[in-house]
């Protein structure tokens, strides 16, 4: 606020949070789901940005609602009405911008834009989606499977499909918390191999494993994960991706080479019909709406946490 970069945390990546961290959040978002600390406002009087460069549902209601419930004020920044979208620098919009703001929500393209924004911001700065990681879906995502199965580390999670930001994060978070995690993808469209290298020399990194068939993943399923398969940005490679990972759907008969009690998981938005099917998304093993809800609650005690 005041140009003084002391104490400032950022969340650009689940390794911005250690694993007690990520525990204690957790605990605390289950208890704010639970109707605890209602009318306590850790954001009054402190101000809230959200500059997105993609579309959002999910993050961008789910944050500027948790804002309101903390007491702050969210405000939306629309690329194209701000001067960065006339060529001002993200160095200068970042400093500027923390002179105002207590805190800063960025959705973009390249990774390395919050990077660069969080390195001259002062305000704490989190990342709302990159092409590379998708952290506040990998904490809400954490929130879900300690709420649907009572515990994280020794869980086994099968996601299916593209090795794209979501399914990076969730090979950080996996990494983080004892998750055992196998990803069926077609060969190319693994995670990120920097990532997966961090993440398999984690000191609490369960398996991390590769395969290709969506069957051998889900076998020992305690969790089914998928995700679209062309992501936002990718749209010119749409009809080549989607041959690709046509075999790569979770559907009744993926589902039935999983355990009885598997659930199953999505960040959303979903095509349905393509990386998931109807049937899955409504049975009673999908907890994707549960999930959804969890972004919110997981926000509110990471706004705690970070936003002083
Ligand atoms: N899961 C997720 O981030 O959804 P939105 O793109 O709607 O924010
Ligand atoms: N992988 C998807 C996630 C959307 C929440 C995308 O980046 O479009």
């Amino acid at each position: 606020m005041n140009g003084q970069t002391d104490g400032k945390r950022d969340f650009l990546t689940i390794w911005d949070l250690s694993k007690d961290e990520i525990e204690n959040l957790i605990k605390r978002a289950l208890e704010l789901k639970s109707g605890a600390d209602k009318n306590k406002c850790p954001l009054i009087g402190k101000s809230i940005g959200l500059f997105f460069e993609k579309p959002s549902t999910r993050t961008r209601v789910s944050f500027e609602v948790g804002i309101y419930q903390l007491g702050g004020q969210s405000i939306y920044l629309n690329p194209k009405e701000i001067q960065l979208g006339r060529g001002e620098s993200i160095a200068d919009t970042a400093r500027v911008l923390s002179r105002y703001l207590n805190g800063i929500i960025l959705r973009t393209y390249a990774h390395s834009s919050v990077e660069e924004f969080a390195s001259h911001a002062t305000a704490p700065v989190i990342n709302g989606l990159s092409d590379f990681h998708h952290p506040c879906q990998a904490l809400a995502d954490l929130m879900t499977i300690m709420e649907k199965k009572g515990r994280l580390k020794g869980i086994h999670l099968a996601y299916i499909g593209d090795g794209n930001n979501v399914a990076n994060s969730l090979v950080e978070a996996s990494a983080r918390t004892g998750i055992n995690i196998t990803i069926a993808c077609p060969e190319g469209y693994e995670p990120n191999p920097d990532i997966l290298d961090r993440a398999r020399s984690s000191a609490d990194a369960g398996e991390i494993i590769i395969l290709r068939n969506p069957k051998e993943a889900a076998g020992r399923a305690d969790v089914v994960y998928t995700d679209v398969w062309v992501s936002m940005g990718q749209e010119d490679e749409a009809e080549k991706k989607k041959s690709k990972f046509k075999n790569y759907q979770i559907n009744s008969q993926l589902l039935q080479c999983a355990k009885k009690d598997v659930i199953v998981l999505h960040c959303l938005p979903a095509h349905r019909g393509e990386e998931i099917t109807d049937e899955v998304m409504d049975s009673p093993n999908s907890a994707v709406f549960d999930q959804a809800e969890n972004r919110l609650h997981t926000e509110k005690a990471l706004l705690e946490f970070l936003i002083r």
